[in-house]
């Protein structure tokens, strides 16, 4: 157990200035378990009053964290990385209870998480600026010499979703600290004592006080005050499009990086192994039940590849393991009632409008069994909403052109997968798909976690991804030399 985090009746506490605090407020928030309703602990509801404490006390701990040589700011993640290993097994097992992810699942967060952290100082080491001179253009001269350096924009408000709560903070957290920023963590309601134990980690591996504050409570209540704060001066947002949308909406003055929903199609072709593709699309479509941006949500395909695919899909689905996320399975009980709903609304909708089901559609509460519809239709809202639960529609097309433009028929464009032996015909779909990112030959994925990672359209704005990170959260420095030689 870290010092301070929480009490013995499991009150999580937020970090400011170094130190675990509770909120005057008085007002708690229960986080129960996904899976059996039992209570995990309750979070801080904080009040704007303490926003506004806990991001003027990080903007002054910024004067002199702008100022720490690289070395020291590397030294501290490495630290970061280090314990996150050592305590891999504590926070995997906070995730299970609280967001119900797979254990197997939850390691592989945490560890990612440590690797990410160790990249980021190891590429915070060998930033540098860069020198140019004067001489290069028409007219100009050696007298002028410009150094060019990245600075910190100041303070930045990372705010996670429930479904990556330790990793998907962390890959804001860590880019900005090297940058030189200060950072105020918002994690989500549902996953927040995972976001704090991160927290608690980067304190106690000697972050000064202050670079890292912590608020927590409802995004509905808090959200809207935090995210128009003028003290905030870059907002690192993943959610829902719904929600990235209202605060690029109200947040006309603060930059913005968005990682939002997705309905990644998958577009295989005849000449693809469809024993691998089956695979893959099986482990793409349904790991942790389906709630990760990057899930298959649509797949493509002729009848030809279809008639094929069907079967060798239906075995694989259901051979999944359903069940409990302490042990070794890949279905598991949704967050919450609400999200099992509204997935339960796709699926009937689609038996109504005369869909095939392959495999599926049963229900016990929050859990949700494995489902795969075979002759979707573009009526259906299966073909067209973002389900985040185990649920996957089968488009048939009549050729490649077709499965083109319905893949960018839709207000999403995170990534797509295609699937073809053939170079000139990956070539030919992966230029007119609008999405961040095309696979080829593999199912949709946001790492390894130094590439770049992004969504256009309603998925999103602005690149992640380690290096990328960094710049989005940094800026150019000029300084010209006007020299006498
Ligand atoms: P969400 O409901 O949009 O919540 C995301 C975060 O925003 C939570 O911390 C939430 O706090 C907060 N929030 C809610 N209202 C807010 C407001 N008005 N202002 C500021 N913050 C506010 O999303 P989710 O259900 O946690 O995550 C699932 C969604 O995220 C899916 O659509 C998924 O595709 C997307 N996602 C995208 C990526 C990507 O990289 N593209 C990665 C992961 C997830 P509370 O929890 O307190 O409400
Ligand atoms: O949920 C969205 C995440 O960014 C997906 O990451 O592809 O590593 O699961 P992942």
């Amino acid at each position: 157990m870290f010092k301070n985090l929480c009490n013995e009746e499991k009150i999580y506490k937020n970090l400011y200035n170094g130190e675990w605090v509770e909120s005057s407020t008085n007002k708690l928030i229960e986080v129960k378990s996904p899976v059996d309703g039992q209570l995990i602990g309750k979070i801080q509801a904080v009040s704007k009053e303490e926003v506004d404490k806990a991001i003027a006390n990080t903007k002054e701990a910024g004067k002199a964290w702008a100022k720490t040589p690289m070395y020291e700011r590397t030294k501290i993640l490495n630290k970061v990385a280090e314990l996150l290993d050592a305590r891999c097994e504590e926070i995997a097992d906070i995730l299970v209870a609280e967001i119900g992810k797979d254990k197997r699942s939850s390691v592989s967060e945490v560890k990612r998480t440590a690797d990410y952290i160790r990249f980021t100082a190891n590429l915070g080491e060998s930033l540098e600026g860069e020198s140019l001179s004067g001489d290069r253009f028409p007219g100009g001269s050696k007298k002028k010499l410009c150094l060019v350096e990245r600075v910190p924009l100041g303070t930045v408000l990372a705010i996670a979703p429930f479904n990556y709560p330790v990793n998907l903070a962390a890959s804001k957290i860590a880019p900005a600290l090297i940058g030189g920023n200060t950072v105020l963590l918002k994690p989500p309601s549902q996953g927040a004592i995972s976001g704090l134990y991160l927290a608690a980690v980067f304190n106690e591996a000697g972050l000064p006080k202050g670079v890292l504050n912590t608020i927590t409570g409802k995004g509905s209540e808090i959200g809207d005050y935090v995210v128009t704060h003028p003290g905030i001066d870059f907002i690192n947002f993943t959610g829902s499009s719904d929600v990235g949308q209202h605060i690029t909406e109200i947040s006309s003055k603060t930059p913005l990086m968005l990682e939002l929903g997705g309905k990644d199609a998958a577009i295989v072709l005849e000449d693809a192994d469809l024993e691998n593709v089956a695979e893959d699309i099986v482990l793409g479509a349904y790991s942790y039940s389906g709630q990760r941006c990057t899930a298959v949500k649509r797949i493509l395909a002729t009848n030809e590849v279809a008639d094929k695919l069907v079967p060798m899909l239906k075995e694989k689905i259901e051979a999944l393991k359903v069940g409990n996320p302490n042990e070794d399975v890949t279905i598991v009980p949704l967050i919450d009632d609400k999200s099992a709903d509204f997935v339960q609304g796709l699926i009937d909708d689609a038996m109504e409008k005369g869909a095939t089901l392959v495999t599926g559609n049963k229900r016990e509460k929050n859990l949700i069994y494995p489902t795969l519809f075979d002759n979707v239709t573009v009526d259906m809202r299966i073909a067209w909403e973002e389900p985040f639960g185990p649920v996957l529609p089968i488009i048939r097309v009549k050729d490649v052109d077709e499965a083109i433009d319905i893949a960018n028929r839709s207000e999403y464009g995170l990534q797509s997968s295609v699937f073809t032996k053939d170079i000139n015909k990956a070539f030919y779909i992966a230029k007119q798909l609008e999405v961040g990112v095309v696979q080829i030959n593999n199912k949709p994925e946001r790492g390894p976690d130094h590439f770049p990672f992004l969504g256009v359209k309603a998925s999103g704005m602005g690149t992640q991804g380690i290096g990328y990170s960094i710049e989005a959260m940094t800026r150019h420095k000029v300084i010209v030399m006007n020299l006498d030689i």
